[in-house]
């Protein structure tokens, strides 16, 4: 068995391994095989949009972890999906307007009217009636980043279902299993069903990642560079993974009344995902006690700050160092 094995192969699991084995670390990724929220996540870095602006040290380490993404996805050494054309945040009523108002404020973004709108993205409707260019808020996809971090690992990923971290045979155990890290550890981490929709049209429909209230639902519309363009989310205290009728209609009519043309497009994929949500939605970074590390409860945020949650926890095994920003995230703090 290797020194450090990571339980959870998903993206925050891979990345940590991957950062490890380059500080020429000896480590064993062990693979469940669930499906990860990752599967499903559109791949918004969206570190303002996406901003607990409330938690000042969460809005630092996405911050932080958007700065890292650019080089992240250059060491991947193949193509990820990385899409810096930004984001579009829109609103559609004065009520939206009112809503989108907060954030757009903090920040410090100008605001937009239609016709500056409709010029940089052709295919909005016209009731669109506000909004602003984040431009650095950005895409990546996370299929193609996990597909990449795995070639790249190979056979040190294992798939091995763990019931229980005294079955691990190894000095230090990095505990990354999303959902499942509650049963592993008894931390507080709870599932947050997110349905997801996938279309399908011909490239060039769409250049920006749109974000959006229309008519009080939020709704966000990713288009990717090949035709692909997701749709998301619902955000649902549940556990069962139904794809339910409701939540389709919904995030169609939101994305449908944004940009007429997508009803044309080939629906290709409804699906569930849940992200592993914690008391405060902040993640637990760092030791739980001797042996094992906690990198896990990223919530809606697990795709943004994969690249930082691997800096922070490679730093921690491979130097012994505890990074400063990690006193914010114990999993102890519950
Ligand atoms: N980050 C988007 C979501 O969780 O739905």
């Amino acid at each position: 068995m290797s020194d450090i094995v990571v339980v959870g192969g998903g993206i925050v699991g891979l990345s940590i391994a991957f950062r490890l084995v380059r500080g020429g670390a000896d480590v064993t990724v062990l693979d469940g095989g669930d499906e990860g929220a990752w599967q499903v996540a559109a791949g918004m870095l969206a570190p303002g949009g996406e901003s607990a602006y409330e938690h000042p040290a969460l809005a630092r380490l996405l911050e932080r972890s958007a700065e890292l993404w650019p080089g992240f996805a250059r060491e991947l050494g193949v193509d990820v999906g990385y899409d810096d054309t930004g984001t579009l945040s829109l609103a559609m009523t004065a009520d939206d307007i009112a809503q989108a108002a907060r954030v757009w404020t903090r920040q410090q973004l100008p605001l937009l009217r239609p016709s500056e709108l409709r010029e940089l993205e052709p295919a909005l409707s016209p009731r669109v009636r506000a909004g602003v260019l984040a431009p650095h808020e950005r895409q990546v996809d996370p299929r193609k980043v996990v597909a990449a971090l795995r070639e790249s690992l190979g056979s040190r990923i294992v798939p091995k279902r763990v019931q229980s971290l005294s079955d691990v045979d190894a000095r230090t155990v990095v505990v990354a299993a999303g959902t499942g890290t509650a049963a592993l550890t008894g931390l507080p981490v709870r599932p947050v069903k997110g349905q997801v929709l996938r279309l399908r049209g011909e490239p060039g429909l769409l250049r920006h990642v749109l974000d959006a209230a229309v008519d009080g639902r939020e709704v966000y519309i990713v288009p990717r560079a090949d035709g692909e363009i997701v749709v998301g989310a619902t955000q649902e205290e549940r556990t069962d993974r139904l794809v339910t009728a409701g939540a389709v209609h919904d995030l169609l009519r939101s994305a449908i009344e944004l940009v007429p043309a997508l009803a044309e497009l080939e629906l290709t994929e409804t699906t569930v995902g849940h992200r592993p949500g914690t008391p405060d939605n902040a993640p637990l970074l760092g030791r739980l006690d001797d042996r094992v590390v906690v990198a896990a409860g990223h919530h809606r945020n697990g795709v943004l700050l994969a690249p930082v949650t691997a800096d922070l926890i490679a730093g921690l095994l491979l130097t012994g160092d505890t990074d400063p920003m990690l006193a914010d995230f114990s999993p102890r703090r519950f």
